[in-house]
C-alpha cells in the first residue's frame, strides 16, 4: 500500500514545472483541475521528442520516419488498453475529446439506431457535451431525449432511474463523476439495469479518468469517453472505447482518408475498426505524448492519488464550511475531489478575479453545465478541483485567502 507522505507529494510537485511560478505576486495555487490538469515534464519531454525526432504521418509511410510516429502512436492505443483493461486494442478510437467521442457515438449510433418513439436517458447533472449531442439527434430521428433528476445533494436515486428505464430506452447516457460538483453516480449499477431491458450505456468519463481506476470490461458499459488533457496528458486528444460488436454495427462519423479500405467512384469501402472512425490525419503527436501521462499515473498508482485527493477533500471540507456565509452546492455521498460553493452575498465571478489576485486557480460559473445550476436555481459557483499535486497546505492558503475576501466584503 502506498505510503501518503508531504515528501512523495513535493517529489511529484516536482515534474510539473508549470506550479513552480508566481502568479499575481503569490506562489500559483493551481485549483482548476476538473477543467485542465497539468502535464508533468515526461509528457512534455515526449512532445518535444516526437517533434524534434519522429514526426511523420502515421499508416501510411514506409520511410523510417513514418514508422517510428505509426509505431509511437499505436503503442499509445495499446497504453490506453491496458489502462481501461479492454478485451481488444481494436476497441479503442482516438479522438480530440469527450465531446467528441459523444458527438461520434450519438451520430454514428444513434443516428443509424433510433427510431420516433425511442428514448435516451440522460442524468440532471450531464456536461452540456453529453446533453446537446443528444438533442441533436433526437431530431434527427424522433426520438425522445428523458432526464433522471438531481436532488439538493446532487444525487439521482436509483430508484428513480429504475422507473425511467422501459422498453422505448434504447440508449443510456450518463456522467460517471460530475464535473461541477464532483458527485460519482451509481454507473456500474445503472450500466447493469439498463442492459437487463436491452439498452446501451455510454459513461461519460472525462473527470472519472483522473481519479477512478476504469476496467471497462468490469463495468460491462458498451461506451466510454475521456479525454487526455484532464489526465494530466496534452490537449486534443481523448479516447472512445467502445465495444467490438458494437463499434462494428456503427456506420462511419466521418469520411476521408484512413477509414477507407477502397474507394471508387460507384461507392467504397470501410475500413476495420479502429481506424473507421479515425478520418484524416490525426492528431499523432498529442497521442504519441499521451503514452507518458498513462505511465505517470501508473507509476502514481490509483491508490495514492485517491487517498491524496480525499485528504485534500476532506480538509477542504473541515475548514472552508465555517466561512461565513459558505454554501456548498452539492454533498453527495461519493464525491470526488471536487469542492463547488457561492458565498452569500458574493458573486460567483467575483470571488474567482480575487482568488486569482492572490495567485489561486479555480472556475467560476455554470461549468458548462446549464441545467444543473437552473435545478439549484443559481447561475453558476465557485468550483475548487483538486489533482494529485495539490497539497494540503494549499488547501489552508485557500482557506486564508477567501476569509480575508469575506471579511474585506462584509466591511
Ligand atoms: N468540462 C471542463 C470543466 O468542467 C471544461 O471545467
Amino acid at each position: 500500500m502506498s505510503v501518503i507522505t508531504d515528501i512523495s507529494v513535493n517529489e511529484i510537485r516536482k515534474q510539473f514545472p508549470i506550479l513552480n511560478q508566481d502568479v499575481n505576486g503569490k506562489p500559483l495555487v493551481y485549483f482548476d483541475n476538473a477543467a485542465t490538469s497539468q502535464t508533468p515534464q515526461v509528457v512534455i519531454d515526449a512532445l518535444v521528442n516526437y517533434y524534434q525526432k519522429d514526426n511523420a504521418n502515421i499508416h501510411r509511410g514506409i520511410h523510417t520516419l513514418a514508422e517510428r510516429a505509426t509505431t509511437g502512436f499505436e503503442a499509445t492505443r495499446k497504453a490506453v488498453q491496458q489502462f481501461i483493461n479492454s478485451n481488444e486494442v481494436e476497441e479503442i478510437i482516438f479522438t480530440k475529446g469527450t465531446t467528441e467521442g459523444i458527438n461520434l457515438v450519438a451520430q454514428a449510433y444513434g443516428r443509424k439506431f433510433l427510431q420516433e418513439g425511442d428514448e435516451v436517458l440522460i442524468t440532471g447533472m450531464e456536461h452540456h457535451s453529453n446533453i446537446v449531442p443528444w438533442q441533436i439527434v433526437c431530431q434527427q430521428t424522433g426520438a425522445k431525449l428523458k432526464v433522471i433528476p438531481v436532488d439538493n445533494n446532487g444525487e439521482i436515486s436509483i430508484e428513480e432511474y429504475e422507473s425511467l428505464l422501459s422498453e422505448r430506452t434504447k440508449i443510456v447516457s450518463a456522467v460517471y463523476i460530475s464535473n461541477s460538483l464532483g458527485t460519482i453516480n451509481p454507473v456500474p449499477q445503472m450500466i447493469e439495469l439498463a442492459h437487463a431491458i436491452g439498452a446501451k450505456v455510454l459513461v461519460d468519463g472525462a473527470q472519472a479518468a483522473p481519479h477512478h481506476k476504469l476496467d471497462v470490461q468490469k463495468l460491462n458499459c458498451d461506451w466510454l469517453a475521456f479525454s487526455g488533457h484532464k489526465m494530466y496528458g496534452p490537449t486534443g486528444v481523448g479516447i472512445l472505447y467502445g465495444k467490438r460488436q458494437v463499434l462494428e454495427k456503427m456506420d462511419p462519423y466521418q469520411g476521408g482518408g484512413e477509414m477507407i479500405k477502397e474507394v471508387s467512384f460507384a461507392g467504397t469501402s470501410y475500413n476495420d475498426i479502429p481506424y473507421k472512425f479515425e478520418a484524416g490525419t490525426p492528431n499523432i503527436a498529442d497521442v504519441v505524448a499521451l503514452k507518458a501521462a498513462i505511465e505517470f499515473m501508473n507509476e502514481v498508482g490509483f491508490e495514492f492519488l485517491h487517498h491524496q485527493e480525499q485528504a485534500l477533500l476532506n480538509k477542504g471540507r473541515d475548514i472552508l464550511f465555517d466561512i461565513d456565509g459558505f454554501q456548498p452546492i452539492g454533498n453527495a455521498k461519493e464525491k470526488a475531489s471536487v469542492i463547488s460553493f457561492l458565498i452569500d452575498g458574493v458573486h460567483s465571478f467575483d470571488l474567482g478575479m480575487l482568488l486569482d489576485a492572490k495567485g489561486i486557480a479555480v472556475r467560476t460559473g455554470h461549468h458548462c453545465t446549464q441545467p444543473l445550476m437552473d435545478h439549484f436555481k443559481i447561475d453558476g459557483t465557485v468550483r475548487a478541483s483538486f489533482a494529485v499535486y495539490n497539497t494540503v497546505e494549499e488547501v489552508e492558503q485557500f482557506a486564508e485567502a477567501l476569509t480575508d475576501i469575506v471579511k474585506k466584503f462584509r466591511k
